[in-house]
């Protein structure tokens, strides 16, 4: 069976070169068939996080968020994350189960605005937030920093209104810098480094937490200003 890549040419990344057996064709094409109400899930709350920024540069003269990223993830590896974690592989199983299908990672410019920009999504009628992991307050054992929310968003289709989820990472731009550093290094040698690799990684992660500490302290005394 044929697959159209022009069609989603872009959530075929990376797999269009690789042996799929043809059992998998199919399962293949149904998660491409559910990338556009994943897309449209994006596209609703990265909308609602841009409008809050224009309205703090329209009202306090800054914005609170440096920059927004936003990824669908690709068939493979929904379906490795299916394998990996033991999950059965269809759309099904991956809807139900996978809570970063669609991913949006927002990058603020200090520690205050994470909660703010969190505070604020929290009061909206149509976003609601189903889980919140804090990696500031509580930072993973290797120094990861970030604040998670798990939410789930209305879709409105032209027959029906679908309930999507969505993962929403929120970051200072030194813990963007760390874990994206951190990230290309453990692909390059894996998750598990050696005690020294680990310790020196996590040495950082602690020099830049302080430093955000320090820029946001400094911020609080210009505004005082
Ligand atoms: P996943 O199976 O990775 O989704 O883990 P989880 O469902 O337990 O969620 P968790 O909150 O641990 O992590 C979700 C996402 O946060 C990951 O997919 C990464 O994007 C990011 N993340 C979590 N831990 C780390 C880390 O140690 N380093 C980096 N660079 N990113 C991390
Ligand atoms: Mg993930």
């Amino acid at each position: 069976m044929e697959i159209d890549y022009s069609k989603a040419s872009y959530i075929f990344d990376g797999i269009k070169d690789e042996f799929f057996p043809a059992s998998m064709v199919e399962t293949i094409r149904s998660f491409v068939a559910i990338e556009n109400i994943y897309r449209a899930a994006i596209r609703e709350i990265v909308t609602k996080l841009e409008n809050f920024n224009d309205e703090f540069k329209y009202t306090k003269d800054r914005n609170p968020i440096h920059q927004i990223k936003s990824r669908v993830k690709t068939p493979k590896s929904i379906i490795e994350k299916l394998i990996r974690k033991g999950f059965e592989v269809s759309v099904e199983s991956a809807r139900k189960n996978l809570n970063d299908i669609a991913g949006i990672r927002v990058i603020c410019s200090y520690i205050d605005d994470i909660y703010t920009i969190a505070d604020l999504l929290s009061r909206l009628d149509n976003i609601e937030i189903i889980k919140t992991c804090d990696y500031i307050k509580n930072p993973k054992p290797n120094g990861y920093r970030s604040l998670h929310l798990i939410v789930r968003v209305p879709v409105i289709l032209t027959k029906v209104v679908e309930y999507v989820t969505a993962e929403i990472q929120i970051r200072t731009i030194a813990m963007d810098f760390w874990a994206t550093l951190e990230h290309q290094l453990a692909y390059k040698i894996g998750r598990d480094h050696s005690n020294e690799i680990s310790a020196e990684l996590k040495a950082c992660a602690d020099v830049i937490a302080q430093t955000d500490y320090r820029m946001q302290k400094l911020f609080n005394e210009i505004q005082k200003k």
